[in-house]
């Protein structure tokens, strides 16, 4: 099958790699979606966060983590005492996969075809900033970073090396914290990523 290699252009930006990412048909996910999302932040950026793919909202908008989940990541932050605006913010996949019921367009995890289609486009963004820490929330970034095997429940909030970054730390995606039902695990899942953040970014 096809990947984002085929649409990747020969100068090298990130106004260049959104420009092309924005042509990218590698795989199905562009035709229902109603536009790319790609990452957005200063190229000089020291942090890089990666989620999983767009959603309703962040579709809609054309910027990623503009709704529910941005919210909570934008708390989090914050609590965290990083500024957002410092950091460079994008998905494993960038355009939004989802199931219609009724009205509602409902969140479809990426499967493995379009995360493997689609991460080049996420390999030239590190490779363009060359961050100090990458923050992956939740397991699809980590998988495709660390492999197949990797566990978020398992490798939390560890300092791992990949070839793009000497620390890579994995923690909750804040979607997961929001859609935990149990207060008290919700509580102490956001401290923990609040925890994770502030380690990632400490010396
Ligand atoms: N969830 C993600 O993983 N990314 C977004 O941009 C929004 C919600
Ligand atoms: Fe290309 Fe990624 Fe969109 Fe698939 S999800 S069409 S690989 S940009």
């Amino acid at each position: 099958g096809q990947t984002a290699a085929h649409f990747m252009p020969t100068e090298r930006s990130l106004e260049s790699l959104s420009d092309a990412a924005g042509r990218c048909t590698a795989c199905d996910l562009c035709h229902d979606a109603n536009q790319l999302v790609f990452g957005e932040g200063p190229a000089n950026a020291k942090i890089v966060l990666i989620g999983e793919q767009p959603g309703d909202l962040e579709d809609i908008q054309g910027k990623p983590f503009v709704g529910p989940a941005g919210q909570l990541l934008d708390e989090c932050l914050a609590a965290a005492g990083i500024d957002r605006t410092t950091v460079y913010v994008t998905n494993t996949v960038k355009h939004f996969k989802f199931t219609r019921l009724d009205k509602r367009r409902l969140h479809k995890k990426p499967d493995s075809r379009e995360i493997f289609a689609c991460r080049p486009w996420l390999e030239a963004e590190l490779e363009e900033i060359q961050p100090d820490v990458i923050v992956c929330l939740g397991a699809t970034p980590a998988q495709a970073l660390l492999g197949r095997d990797f566990r978020i429940t398992r490798s939390r909030g560890k300092r791992l090396q990949t070839e793009w970054c000497k620390q890579t730390v994995a923690t909750w995606h804040p979607a997961a914290v929001l859609r935990m039902p149990d207060q008290s695990r919700r509580h102490q899942m956001q401290e923990q990523l609040v925890g994770d953040l502030r380690m990632a970014v400490g010396e």
